[in-house]
């Protein structure tokens, strides 16, 4: 029966509501199960506690019980963090973030697809994924007439709702109600050859629906809930961040000069991270005005410039805020409400629409090389550390596409300006601006031989740029091909030469 303060207003499924325990039992073993969630917003909070339980009791009765995970992207401990734990997720996709899922599936033991987020939805209906047995989405409410207010991320949920076969809802109390009216759920996505344009022409612009569909034969258990989003805190901006950030705006501010850019700049876009959010605080402090992001996660840095006044409108798909930001925007949503719209990923990240509204993307990496190769997924090539994102759907069809890092990792012992990157994710032809604490290095217009001497001398720290000339001289002279120098036998020897002694640059 519902709550007495219940939000499920739908007379129809008044009678689905049950406790997790009861909504766990009904996912099968071998599922592939559809969870919300998207940077630790808006995932189910009840039903996959209740699943990994479940898990570990078949396990300790020797019954073997996995089941395919997709989401949005990273979610939280409650969700990816106890069904790794208990062994449950025989695949995952796409983007995650925790640090059992890492372990497991940097040890072999789980199955990981790592996609652009705009991906997802669309390799879904076109069938490449497989089938998808059971949605598990966290809403807000559901009215009278069945339609579902989202929650603090919208994600892949659409599509997970329209494409499962059975659907488990959990509707949290402890989302605002006042979330009714800011999601944009278009529905207007089709199949090649069907595909039409998306009519987004504006950060701000709506082409949806507030709210999402969903048959409501198709809902087998609605679970009430009341628990917060679990976002992590930012650390305050340190030296390297404060660093990054002035190189941008001091760029940012070149560009005006040049004529490219206007004060209002274009639409930012700002990925996950520290580094990330420090470029957002730093912007709130410039003179620029009347900005607007078109971006797939709002963190504190975003949300204090829509306090300043300084952004006019976010689009958004997920609110990535530590608990402090969260519940200044809970507690005055009715200030934000016009100003911020959250639409599924596919939308948010759709290069159709990023590239007609030329975005600044700025987002983190591992490495990059002196050619502009940029490596954001893999630590020594090879480990895992989170995933790609959305930081090739912006970087490919960004207006201006910027990766930032500190010259140095592991306290000076990594140099994260490297020969060439042990992994690409962005290729050379995707980079467009290159930031560390060092400097900012400009690579539009110019040659890989150009690039590479801008890299070394802007970007990298000074102990290491000896031997990065040193390299990428004997490259110009001993290399079969001089367009992209390298000495293949040599290149990934700092990456080697880390693994085998601790240090970077390799002792030669
Ligand atoms: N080589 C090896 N290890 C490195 C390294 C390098 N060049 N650079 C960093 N590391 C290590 C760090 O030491 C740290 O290890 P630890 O956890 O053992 O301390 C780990 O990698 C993470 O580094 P950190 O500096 O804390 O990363 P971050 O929080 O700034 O995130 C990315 C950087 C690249 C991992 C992150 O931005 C990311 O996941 N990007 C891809 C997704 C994305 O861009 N999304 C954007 C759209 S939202």
């Amino acid at each position: 029966m519902a709550t007495k303060n219940s939000r499920i207003a739908d007379p129809r499924l008044r009678d689905k509501i049950m406790s997790a325990e009861d909504a766990a039992a009904l996912i099968l073993p071998g599922s592939t199960v559809g969870m919300s969630g998207f940077t630790g917003a808006g995932y189910p909070k009840a039903v996959p506690l209740a699943l990994a339980e479940r898990i570990e009791q078949a396990h300790q009765h020797g019954q073997p019980f996995q089941v395919r995970i997709w989401t949005g992207a990273s979610t939280a401990p409650e969700l990816d963090g106890v069904l790794a734990r208990a062994n449950g997720i025989e695949l995952r996709l796409p983007y995650q973030s925790d640090p059992t899922c890492r372990e497991r599936i940097n040890d072999g033991r789980m199955e990981y697809i790592d996609m652009h987020l705009s991906h997802v939805a669309q390799a879904v209906w076109e069938g490449f994924l497989g089938h998808l047995d059971i949605a598990v989405v966290e809403v807000t409410a559901i009215r009278a007439d069945g339609q579902i207010v989202p929650s603090s991320s919208v994600g892949n949920n659409k599509t997970w709702l329209d494409c499962a076969d059975k659907v488990i809802l959990e509707v949290n109390s402890w989302q605002p109600e006042q979330f009714e009216g800011m999601h944009d759920i278009y529905y207007g996505t089709r199949l090649p050859p069907e595909r039409r344009p998306i009519p987004i022409i504006a950060a701000g612009d709506r082409i949806g629906s507030p709210y999402f569909s969903c048959d409501p034969d198709k809902i087998i258990a609605v679970v009430e809930t009341n628990a917060p989003d679990r976002n992590g805190v930012f650390s305050p901006p340190d030296d390297a961040s404060r660093q990054i950030a002035g190189y941008i705006l001091e760029f940012l501010e070149h560009e005006i000069r040049k004529g490219r850019l206007t004060p209002s700049l274009l639409p930012l876009q700002s990925g996950v991270g520290n580094i990330a959010n420090a470029v957002m605080s730093g912007l709130s402090e410039s003179r620029f005005e009347e900005l607007s992001a078109y971006t797939e996660v709002l963190q504190d840095g975003m949300l204090h410039m829509l306090d300043t006044g300084k952004l006019a409108v976010v689009s958004t798909t997920a609110l990535s805020l530590s608990p402090a930001a969260t519940r200044w925007l809970y507690a005055n949503l009715s200030h934000y409400r016009s100003r911020i719209i959250l639409r599924p990923q596919e939308i948010s990240n759709h290069p159709e629409v990023i590239r007609r509204l030329g975005c600044l993307a700025m987002n983190g990496m591992i490495e990059a090389d002196i050619y502009g190769n940029v490596n954001s997924t893999h630590l020594m090539g090879t480990r895992i550390q989170n995933g790609i994102g959305g930081s090739g759907d912006f970087a490919r069809n960004a207006y201006i596409s910027f990766f930032m890092t500190p010259s140095t990792a592991k306290g000076g012992a990594i140099s994260c300006i490297v020969p060439m990157v042990s992994h690409v994710d962005h290729s050379e032809h995707d980079v467009h601006v290159i930031v560390t604490e060092q400097g900012l290095a400009d690579l539009r217009g110019l040659s890989p031989k150009q690039r590479a001497e801008q890299v070394i001398e802007k970007c990298a720290h000074p102990d290491m740029r000896p031997a990065l000339r040193d390299y990428h001289r004997r490259a110009m002279s001993g290399s079969a091909g001089k367009h992209t120098p390298h000495l293949l036998d040599e290149a990934l020897s700092w990456h080697l030469s880390y693994i085998r002694d601790g240090r970077m640059p390799p002792v030669r």
